[in-house]
């Protein structure tokens, strides 16, 4: 198992820069097999949750070529066989195959053990797009066939705006016969990087990133080449660290309009923030104020950022409330924070947290990956010793997150145990 261990305390200082969007490129590489020709997806992060992918792709019989940013994958000899868990329980975005394969062959057989531990996180709505494509789903213990004779354009409303039902229904559609509108679409900046990739290969798909996409079928998809956007959620992460524990702590190669949620809401707390075109200059503030936070779909203030954001909140003075709204087990970092000295209460979806409160170190075990990255801050900015265990959760997300930190004058090791 591979722990961290933290000396807190430090300023940080220098400049972080940001890698490839990893749930846009989890999206991307089952994507690519849409293509009959070559497809290079460029500012691929190095990370477990993009290896996973692509040894599904060998799995399938897939040409991939990986440099240090980029993927080049050939996948006109690839055959349409059974998914395994082994394979496919290393990470939820496997189920981008279901689409992927499905809109590519028409069939699709996978065992998806799915859920994980910040919610049930079902698929119910991923499923009721591919049957509203045509498609008939036969599930036995985890295990789905969804097959179609013919795929046809249809007009899918989500009850939920959801990420993966939307990129999942949008793969499964780009070949059908006709027009298919997916009304009440998420609108997160990855589903544009995804729907740009396939109109790039040739498809035809126009209202990415608001809430009606409209997909006009076509019969083939050829070669492209294209770019992950950087990760807004990595980029928070670390603007986030900046403003707890940050001397002119420069987070580069970001969009910020895409952390705009996160930005303006650090600023309503009094976090001196310079935004430029491409990057964000953070310092910690002597004193900040409490503030009230909502997580919401996008443009709202993102889920995945709650975590790593009540660590700051607990540097803040007075009562601050955060209200996680999209996941039902997402507070599982908040008993860890209380041991390392934090003052937090959780009463249903709403964590209330008192500040500020001295941190100190302790041993602390990662949950999930963006509970994983709030105990990194808070190891960073805790007084003392931390060691976190579990962390290959944060290595999932956080490409060379050792690396990244230590230039910027963080105490952190890697080990294995
Ligand atoms: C994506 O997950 C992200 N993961 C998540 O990031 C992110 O938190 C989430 O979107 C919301 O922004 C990837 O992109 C790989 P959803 P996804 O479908 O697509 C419910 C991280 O830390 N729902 O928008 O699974 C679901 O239970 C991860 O990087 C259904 O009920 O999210 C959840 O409560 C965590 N039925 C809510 O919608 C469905 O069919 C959000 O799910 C699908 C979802």
């Amino acid at each position: 198992m591979k722990i961290l261990e933290i000396e807190g305390g430090k300023t940080l200082s220098g400049t972080i820069r940001i890698s490839g969007a990893k749930n846009s490129a989890v999206a991307l590489i089952p994507a690519a097999i849409l293509s009959d020709e070559e497809v290079t997806i460029c500012n691929v992060p190095e990370i477990t949750d993009t290896e996973a992918l692509c040894e599904i792709l060998k799995y399938l019989g897939a040409d991939i070529k990986r440099a240090s940013e980029s993927i080049v994958i050939q996948s006109s000899k690839i055959e349409n066989k059974e998914i395994p868990a082994s394979l496919s329980k290393k990470l939820r975005a496997s189920y981008y195959f279901m689409g992927a394969l499905l809109g590519k062959y028409g069939r699709v057989k996978m065992r998806f053990p799915g859920g994980c531990s910040i919610g049930a996180r079902p698929i119910n709505l991923h499923l009721k797009g591919f049957e509203a494509l045509g498609a008939t789903i036969t599930e036995k213990g985890n295990c789905y066939v969804v097959e179609a004779e013919e795929l046809k354009g249809a007009n899918i409303y989500l009850d939920f705006a959801s990420v993966g039902a939307t990129i999942n229904i949008m793969l499964a559609a780009v070949k059908a016969k006709g027009t298919t509108i997916i009304d009440n679409a998420a609108k997160e900046p990855e589903i544009v990087n995804v729907a740009t990739l396939l109109n790039n290969m040739g498809a035809k798909i126009t209202g990415a990133g608001t809430s009606t996409i409209k997909i006009h079928g076509v019969s083939s998809l050829g070669s492209c080449f294209h770019e992950v956007i950087p990760d807004r959620i990595e980029a928070g992460t670390y603007i986030i660290l900046g403003a707890c524990c940050g001397n002119q702590l420069k987070i580069d190669n970001l969009i910020p309009e895409h952390v705009e949620a996160l930005t303006s809401k650090l600023k309503e707390a009094g976090v001196p923030l310079k935004i430029g075109v491409d990057s964000i200059t953070v310092s910690k503030k002597e004193s900040t104020k409490a503030i009230q936070v909502r997580t919401q779909t996008y443009p709202g203030f993102p889920t995945d950022l709650q975590q790593p954001l009540s660590v700051f909140l607990t540097q803040c003075e007075g009562k601050s409330k955060i209200e996680e709204t999209i996941y039902e087990n997402r507070f599982m970092h908040i008993p860890y924070l209380n041991q390392l000295g934090a003052d937090i209460r959780v009463k249903n979806q709403t964590a209330t947290i008192i500040g500020p409160t001295q941190l100190t170190g302790g041993n602390v075990v990662a949950t999930d990956l963006r509970a994983g990255a709030a105990l990194v801050i808070a190891a960073l900015i805790a007084e003392g010793h931390t060691k976190i265990t579990n962390v290959e959760h944060i290595l999932r997300g956080y490409e060379q997150i050792v690396e990244k930190l230590t230039n910027v004058g963080a105490n952190i090791k890697e080990r294995e145990i």
